[in-house]
């Protein structure tokens, strides 16, 4: 699908703090249709000395959305026809670990997918597709994450489990402790259909997750609440900002398709007969 493709196009999906990034020239929002509904908001095309960079704010500006409603497979499909070829996704998390404290940003690399009322697939009328999510995230964006945390000394972990709940409340204690005995490192609300439908879409996907609380099952610690994510979150939003401007330069010289097959997702996907 993708072979013979020029220089990447990054995509970066975020909160409204990730987006107002110094440096950026050529803004532009732009509405893009996707035949899957209206994405989360129009898309800000920009450029960043002179690499092509795609933002979409996963809730709306102004955080309108709430995770359950987003229509993720509309913001895919918008950021593929938009010429994106990697997604970036940045996004608040609560810590399951008590070595993984507010303010810690995660490159993780596997999910557990808890939610239940989305729409999970493009392949859905008529033609059935199976691709693999063994690996959900792809290596080189991975890679270009961890140097920038590195480079900007961000206190970091290179792996992780993300468990994807369907909210819009926060846990119970009883989850909680549920999802910390199952080894997951941190939870959030977004990212799962968001993978998913990247790997359908061809598109190489990772995941920064900025941790903003300790969720419900520490002792030391208050219940989570949106005051406190948001406090926790203005403090990552500059980061956050570092990190995609450290992040795009070092994605700017590939050549041809991703290593991890990330752009060839489908070739053994599909399952429905051509002559059906
Ligand atoms: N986003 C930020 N903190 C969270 C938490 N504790 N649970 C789910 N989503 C979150």
């Amino acid at each position: 699908m993708a072979d013979g493709q020029a220089r990447p196009v990054i995509g970066i999906i975020g909160g409204s703090g990730v987006y107002g990034i110094e440096g950026l020239t050529d803004v532009e929002w732009r509405t893009i249709d996707s035949p899957f509904g209206a994405p989360s908001d129009q898309l800000m095309f920009a450029s960043l000395n002179g690499q092509p960079l795609v933002f979409l704010p996963r809730h709306g500006r102004g955080h309108r959305i709430s995770p359950s409603e987003v229509n993720y497979r509309a913001n895919i499909d918008a950021l593929k026809r938009a010429g994106v070829t990697e997604i970036l996704s940045v996004s608040a998390v609560g810590s399951l670990k008590e070595e993984l404290p507010p303010g810690t940003f995660v490159i993780v690399d596997q999910f557990i997918d808890r939610t239940f009322a989305r729409e999970k697939s493009f392949y859905t009328s008529g033609c059935v597709a199976h691709v693999s999510m063994a690996h959900p995230v792809c290596s080189r964006l991975g890679d270009a994450a961890e140097a920038a945390c590195q480079e900007l000394g961000i206190p970091h972990k290179r792996g992780g489990t993300y468990l994807v709940m369907e909210g819009p409340q926060f846990s119970t204690k009883a989850e909680s402790m549920l999802y910390r005995q199952w080894g997951c490192d941190v939870i959030g609300m977004t990212n799962m259909p968001e993978a998913k439908l990247a790997r359908e879409a061809e598109m190489c996907y990772a995941t920064v997750a900025m941790v903003t609380d300790f969720d419900c099952w520490h002792p030391d610690h208050d219940a989570v609440t949106v005051d406190a994510v948001i406090r926790v979150l203005l403090d990552n939003a500059d980061k956050a900002r570092s990190v995609v401007k450290t992040v795009v330069p070092k994605l700017a010289d590939r050549e041809g398709p991703c290593g991890c097959g990330c752009h060839t997702a489908l070739e053994h996907a599909l399952i429905t007969s051509k002559d059906a």
